[in-house]
This record gives structure tokens, sequence and C-alpha cells, in this order.
């Protein structure tokens, strides 16, 4: 297999990458990014050359904390915040620094792939709570919190990407939001709410978070302008309580290397701080939506009876069930021999055999032409498993 030079991670050349959730090269800000470079006169300031504050860049916290006061009515403090090395960085850090080998967390079936594999490499044993479509089910949650309770096992967090999740595209309801809340203060759990979807809301109004909702007790937070910019600048954000920032931004790795990607970040706060960021946002905003509507006229009009699939109101992905007669595997290897890629449904489960009939597509990478064709060879593929 080729990759070309230009094409992200993963994408080899010439297929159909269903499976791809990165921005489309077009949707990335490569001409703003260029200004905000000229903002600089050519010359960054020397601070981004060098190891930077451990709680991050000091502008974009600046930033940061007016517009998560104000959109997102957070009630924070510059204590309550600090920059992290993308989404994942944080992640990978709050596990390593809240978790050892042989803890118990709980995550959603299915969850976002990548930060099972991260608790994976910490040793951690998943629960995992099967969702429907208002997120995780809670008599699940009460039935797994039983179980947990009699083998005197405590769950170190509750996982949860409560918008436009990562794979199913599902966003958990106020009332599911709060009744965890509930039930993560009564068995002393805390929340992870890893959040890179919201801003990419295509209609009707984002419930609460979880921090805003428990106001701010026991969840962390975490954001990400890898959806909202770019991938490639590996920054992301971590709300959280004065406490525990402290003891993250205290931690080994950031008191020797340093608060996270210090040139990056100096970039992209001269970014938002013109109002670049927002602006770019918007603009976003109407293209995946745009892309999502095409994926969704050709599901609708090419699978065949007995295939589902979300429809989601904002991020990058829906979710298909496959009719019982269809093993994703083998829909995955007839599908490659196409050049189509998705990503097959077992990975995004803790016990993987759960995901035999689901598959994740994304549509913010393809253009709308190569949507509609991979989606064609799929419902076909599909239709010949099925008999
Ligand atoms: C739920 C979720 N979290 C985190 C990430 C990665 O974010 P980052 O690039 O900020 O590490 C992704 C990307 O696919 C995601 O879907």
């Amino acid at each position: 297999m080729t990759r070309s030079q230009s094409a992200p991670q993963g994408i080899v050349a010439g297929s159909i990458p269903l499976f791809a959730g990165h921005p489309a090269p077009e949707l990335l800000p490569v001409r703003g990014i260029g200004r905000a470079l000229a903002g600089w006169d050519g010359r960054p300031p020397l601070r981004a050359f060098n190891y930077g504050d451990e709680q991050g860049d000091p502008k974009l916290l600046d930033f940061l904390l007016a517009r998560l006061n104000d959109t997102e009515q957070l009630g924070i403090g510059r204590e309550n915040l600090m920059i992290i090395p993308g989404s994942t960085g944080g992640v990978a850090m709050l596990t390593r620094l809240l978790t050892k080998a042989g803890d118990t967390v709980l995550v959603d079936a299915p969850s976002y792939r990548d930060a099972l594999h991260i608790f994976r490499d910490q040793g951690l044993v998943l629960r995992a709570l099967p969702i429907d479509d208002e997120g995780p089910r809670l008599d699940a949650l009460a039935a797994e919190l039983e179980r947990l309770a009699a083998e005197q096992v405590r769950p170190r967090f509750y996982y949860v990407v409560p918008n436009f999740q990562n794979p199913s595209g599902i966003t958990v309801s106020e009332a599911r939001r709060r009744a965890i809340i509930e039930q993560s203060n009564r068995h002393g759990f805390c929340i992870v709410e890893d959040d890179v979807y919201s801003d990419l809301r295509f209609a009707g109004c984002a419930p609460p978070s979880f921090y805003a909702l428990a106001r701010g007790e026991n969840v962390l937070r975490l954001g990400s302008f890898s959806k909202t910019l770019a991938p490639g600048l590996r920054l992301g954000w971590l709300v959280g309580g004065s406490r525990q920032i402290a003891a993250f931004v205290a931690s080994g790795v950031l008191r020797m290397g340093g608060g996270a990607n210090p040139y990056s970040a100096a970039l992209v706060a001269e970014f938002c701080r013109s109002g670049a960021w927002q602006a770019h946002v918007d603009w976003l905003r109407g293209q995946y939506q745009k892309r999502r509507d095409v994926a969704l006229a050709a599901l609708a009009e090419q699978m065949p009876a007995g295939v589902s699939w979300t429809r989601p109101a904002g991020g990058y992905f829906i979710w298909l069930r496959l009719p019982g007669a269809v093993d994703v595997d083998e829909l995955e290897r007839r599908a490659q021999a196409q050049q189509v890629y998705f990503a097959n449904g077992r990975g995004f489960f803790s016990e993987p055999a759960r995901g035999r009939h689901f598959l994740r597509l994304s549509y913010s990478y393809l253009s709308h032409d190569d949507m509609r064709v991979g989606i064609g060879i799929l419902s076909r593929l599909i239709a010949q498993l099925a008999g």
C-alpha cells in the first residue's frame, strides 16, 4: 500500500477513506494561520521559542478563560484551566496521574477507540455501559455500580464524549448528564468529559456541560483545537478543580519540559485574539453540515433494508448498524478490495465482539462525490452479504 506525500496519517493514495476523522485539507485555515504568523512581522516572540509556562501560554489562557466563561458559563478562574498537547495529551496525563494498573474506569459501549487504547496501555479494567440515543443507559450504570460496590471496587472515573460522540454521533441528554452526576457523587468517581466536537453543532442549543451542571465538582473537561483549527497544532485545554489543575501543572513532565507546545500556542493565541478562530468555526459548521447532509442523503438513497444509522446534529461521525447476517470483518475485507476503508465497529468496544455488526463513517474528510461513491460501494456489498 502506498500513501501520498500530502495525505494525512493512515490514508492510502487513491482510496476512499470513509474512516478518516480528520478535517479535509480544504477546511484547514492555512492562510489564516499564515496571517497570524505575518502579524508577528515575521518575528515570532522569543517566548514562543523557549520552554513555556507549565500552565500554558498566558495569552491563550486569557483568551480561553474569557471564551469558556462567556459561551459555556463555566464560571472558572485561571486556576481552573491549563493548556494541553491536544485532548489526547490531556487524557494520557490524567490517566497516568489519577490511576494505576488494575484500577477500574467506566466507559461507554461504544466509546472512542484511542481513549480505550490509552486506558489499556495503563493496565486499567474497563467496565462498559451500553448507550442508546440519549447516551449511556442509566439502568446499566446503576447495575454496574451495584456490581462494583459488591466487589468493593470504586471506579476512578467515567470517560464520556458528551457531544456528537466518536463513534456514534450521539449527544448525551441533559437529563442523563444530571443523573450521571448524581451517581458520581453517590459513588465517588470523577467524570472526564472529552468534548472536542461541541463547537461543530449544526442546529439547536448544546445541553450544559457536565462541568457546568456539576458546578465544577469532580469533573474534568477537555477541549481541543484539532477539529476547529488543525490537529497538527497539537493543542487543547483542560478545565478542572483548582487543586487538581495545580497538581497536573506541577507534574514531572511539565516541570521538566515546560507547558504544552509553546510555539503553536503563541501562534494560536494570535489567531484567536484577532477573531479569526470564531469566524473559522462559524464557516466550518456550514461546511460540515453540508457534508453530513450529503452522507445522510446517500445512505437514505443507497443502503439496503435492514441497515440503520444515526443522524448526528454536529461533529464528524455516523454510526451504522448492519443486518444480523452481515459480519463487519467480512464487509471490511470486501470493501478494502475495492479501496473503500471504514472504521470497523469492533475497535470501539472494550469487548470487541460487541462491535461485529457496526461500523463508523466519517464525513469530515471526503469530497461530496467520494462520499456518494464510497457509500454506494458499501451499500452494494452489504446487500450482497445480507443475501
Ligand atoms: C473524542 C475524541 N477525543 C480526542 C480526539 C483527539 O483530539 P486531539 O487531536 O486534541 O488529541 C478525537 C479525535 O478524533 C476524538 O474524537
